[in-house]
C-alpha cells in the first residue's frame, strides 16, 4: 500500500502564523506536525509516501525530510497548484499510486491511541473497497458526517451538513483500493468549488464497498486552530513525560521496524545532539 500526505491548503484559520509557513511544518510540542502523520503511515507499514503541498511550501518539506533514505522510507513530492479539494490527492498521485492500494492522511490530523496501530494494520490489509473511520464529536457540522442505522450499517454520508444526521465525523485518514483514482476523476466540484472526499466515500457506499470503523478510546484532533495547536502540544508533552516514550518519533519507528540499524539511528540522533529529541533517540538504542 502507498501513502499520501496532503499538506497544502492556505491555513487561513491560523493567520498570521501560516502566511509564510505551511501549517504542517509548525511544531506540535517538539516535532513538526508532519512527523506525526508520517508516523501514522509507518505504523500501517507504509514506506512509499507522497507529500503534496503548495508551490510555496513544498521546498520546506523537501528540506526537512529529503528522499527518506535515512529512515528506510521513500518520499516523493508533488505540488497542488490550488486547494481544489481532498479528492485531488488521487489525481495528483495517480502515477505514484500505480496499481497499488492507497492511504490518504491530511497533514494536520493528529490521531493517537494505544489500539490505533492494530486498527491501522487491519486497514492497510484492505483487499477491495474502502475503509474510513467514524469519531464522535460535539460539532459535526464542520465535518463529513456518517449516519448509521440501528444495526450499525452505514446509510448516508454528508459533507458539512447544516442538519447533521449523527454526531459521527469522518477523520482525515482514509484507505482505498486502486479504483479510487478513477472515482476521484469522476467527482464533480461541490457548491464550495472543491472535489470532495465525501463524494468518493459515497461512491464506495453505493458499490457496497465502504467500511466505517468507529474509533473509540482514541484522540483525533486537527491542528488548524490556535487552541487545537496548543492543546495537542500540551497533550503530547504530558503523554511523553508520563510514558517516557515519544509520539511521532519517526526515527524510532524506523529503528523498531528494522528499516534502519543501530548505527543509522545513532547518526540521526547525533545530527540533533543539542536537542532533547536527539538525546531521546540516543537513549532508545540503549533501551531496546
Ligand atoms: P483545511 O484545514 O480544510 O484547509 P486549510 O489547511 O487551507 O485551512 P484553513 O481552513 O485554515 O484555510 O484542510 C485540511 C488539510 O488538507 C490541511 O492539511 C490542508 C489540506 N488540503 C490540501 O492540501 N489541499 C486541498 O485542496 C484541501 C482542501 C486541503
Amino acid at each position: 500500500m502507498k501513502g499520501i500526505i496532503l499538506a497544502g491548503g492556505y491555513g487561513t484559520r491560523l493567520y498570521p502564523i501560516t502566511k509564510s509557513i505551511s501549517k504542517n511544518i509548525l511544531p506540535i510540542y517538539d516535532k513538526p506536525t508532519v512527523y506525526y502523520t508520517i508516523a501514522i503511515l509507518m505504523l500501517a507499514d507504509i514506506r512509499d509516501i507522497l507529500i503534496i503541498s503548495t508551490t510555496q511550501d513544498i521546498s520546506a518539506y523537501e528540506r526537512l525530510l529529503g528522499d527518506g533514505n535515512k529512515l528506510g522510507l521513500n518520499f516523493v513530492y508533488k505540488i497542488q497548484e490550488s486547494p481544489c479539494g481532498l479528492a485531488d490527492a488521487f489525481i495528483i498521485g495517480e502515477d505514484f499510486i500505480g496499481n497499488d492500494n492507497v492511504a490518504l492522511i491530511l497533514g494536520d490530523n493528529i490521531i493517537y491511541g494505544e489500539t490505533f496501530p492494530d486498527i491501522l494494520h487491519e486497514a492497510a490489509n484492505l483487499n477491495e473497497g474502502a475503509i474510513i473511520f467514524g469519531y464522535y464529536v460535539d460539532n459535526p457540522k464542520s465535518y463529513g458526517v456518517v449516519e448509521f442505522d440501528k444495526n450499525g450499517k452505514v446509510i448516508s454520508l454528508e459533507e458539512k451538513p447544516s442538519a447533521p444526521k449523527s454526531n459521527y465525523a469522518v477523520p482525515g485518514i482514509y484507505f482505498y483500493d486502486n479504483k479510487v483514482i478513477e472515482i476521484a476523476k469522476s467527482v464533480l466540484p461541490s457548491a464550495r468549488g472543491e472535489i470532495e472526499i465525501t463524494d468518493i466515500n459515497k461512491a464506495y457506499l453505493e458499490l457496497g464497498q465502504l467500511q466505517v470503523k468507529i474509533l473509540n478510546d482514541i484522540l483525533w484532533i486537527d491542528t488548524g486552530t490556535y487552541d487545537n495547536l496548543l492543546d495537542v502540544s500540551n497533550f503530547i508533552r504530558s503523554i511523553q513525560r508520563e510514558k517516557s516514550l515519544y509520539i511521532g518519533a519517526i526515527e524510532q519507528i524506523a529503528y523498531e521496524k528494522g528499516y534502519i540499524n543501530r548505527e543509522q539511528l545513532l547518526a540521526l540522533a547525533e545530527s540533533m545532539s543539542k536537542s532533547g529529541y536527539g538525546a531521546y533517540l540516543k537513549s532508545i538504542v540503549e533501551r531496546i
